[in-house]
């Protein structure tokens, strides 16, 4: 097994596309195909942007601040930013492992406790189950709150995720299964600001798989936390992640396809068809939008500090 460029031996095969690759050209090959992203969704304006990467310490966000800091001008800030969520054990690794990154690449890094700055953790939400949703999909809800309050206190542009192909081909799937419009209208790899309050999401590695992210992180030895979240235990997700790739293994490139295909032909066409229930959008106390009166992530914390005795 060769490299297609260079011819000496490969140490990957991409299925998909049919290439066997050496680390260096699979190095460039990767690096390429995210900077064809970024151009292609236009998700990043080359003479400058402020841009906040959240940072786990987890394979794709290490990965995707590694390739951002390396294809990206100098115009282009790219911060880290990381929320200490306060989980026994896992959260002072994750920090641990960011620094590692962090020694690596030179970038500047914010972080945020939870704790401190909002009065409760993850931990004291698993402890008093204030309500019956995953304790990690709460835990979503509160960093998308933090990362879009604290982008917008910060002067950021734009906050960009380390979303891979293998994750928003399940969503799509998971979407379509659900004939869930209202999201299939708003998906995709760029969600736009919205005036005056929400702060635009980017997902450059929305066409990368798992398998390249993990070459990519293995080539270039950047460190990451293996363990996944201690209270992971979204069954029904990681199942279907499981099958679409086995679909990918039994139809190679299907992954890829499927979400070019939403993004040109069917997102279009359910937008012409769909209009998003809007409902009316008012101002949260905190100044988030929300389609009732308190948002989210206020409904939440109100609740646990109740829970918690710290507040009536
Ligand atoms: Fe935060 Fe699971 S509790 S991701
Ligand atoms: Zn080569
Ligand atoms: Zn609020």
């Amino acid at each position: 097994m060769k490299c297609k460029i260079c011819k000496q031996p490969a140490t990957i095969y991409l299925k998909y596309c049919g290439l066997r690759l050496c680390d260096e050209h699979f190095i460039q090959f990767l690096e390429r195909k995210v900077q064809r992203t970024i151009k292609k969704y236009k998700m990043i304006d080359p003479e400058g942007e402020r841009i906040l990467v959240p940072l786990s310490g987890g394979k794709d966000s290490q990965s995707l601040m590694y390739i951002l800091k390396t294809i990206l001008p100098e115009e282009v800030q790219v911060i880290g930013f990381h929320i200490n969520l306060g989980i026994p054990n896992s959260s002072e690794k994750s920090l641990r492992f960011i620094n590692k990154l962090q020694d690596i690449l030179g970038f500047e890094l914010q972080v945020l406790d939870l704790k401190k700055e909002h009065g409760f953790s993850i931990q004291d939400l698993y402890e008093h189950r204030i309500s019956r949703r995953p304790i990690c999909a709460i835990c979503g809800t509160i960093k998308r709150y933090v990362f879009n309050q604290e982008a917008k206190k910060r002067g950021f542009t734009k906050i960009a995720t380390g979303h891979l192909l293998d994750d928003e081909v399940t969503v799509l799937m998971s979407n379509l299964i659900e004939n869930n419009m209202d999201q299939l209208v708003r998906g995709g790899p760029m969600l736009p600001a919205r005036e005056p309050n929400i702060i635009a999401r980017i997902k450059p590695l929305y066409e990368v798989s798992e398998l390249e992210t993990r070459k990519y992180a293995e080539v270039r030895s950047i460190p990451y936390l293996t363990e996944s979240c201690p209270y992971d235990v979204k069954a029904s997700t990681k199942r279907l992640k499981k099958v679409m790739k086995h679909l990918e293994e039994i139809r190679p490139n299907s992954n890829l396809s499927l979400i070019r295909a939403y993004i040109s032909s069917y997102k279009p066409a359910f937008r012409d068809h769909f209009t998003p229930s809007m409902g009316s959008i008012n101002e949260c106390a905190c100044g988030a939008p929300t389609s009732g009166e308190t948002c989210n992530f206020c409904w939440i914390k109100t609740k646990i500090l109740q829970e918690m005795g710290q507040v009536e």
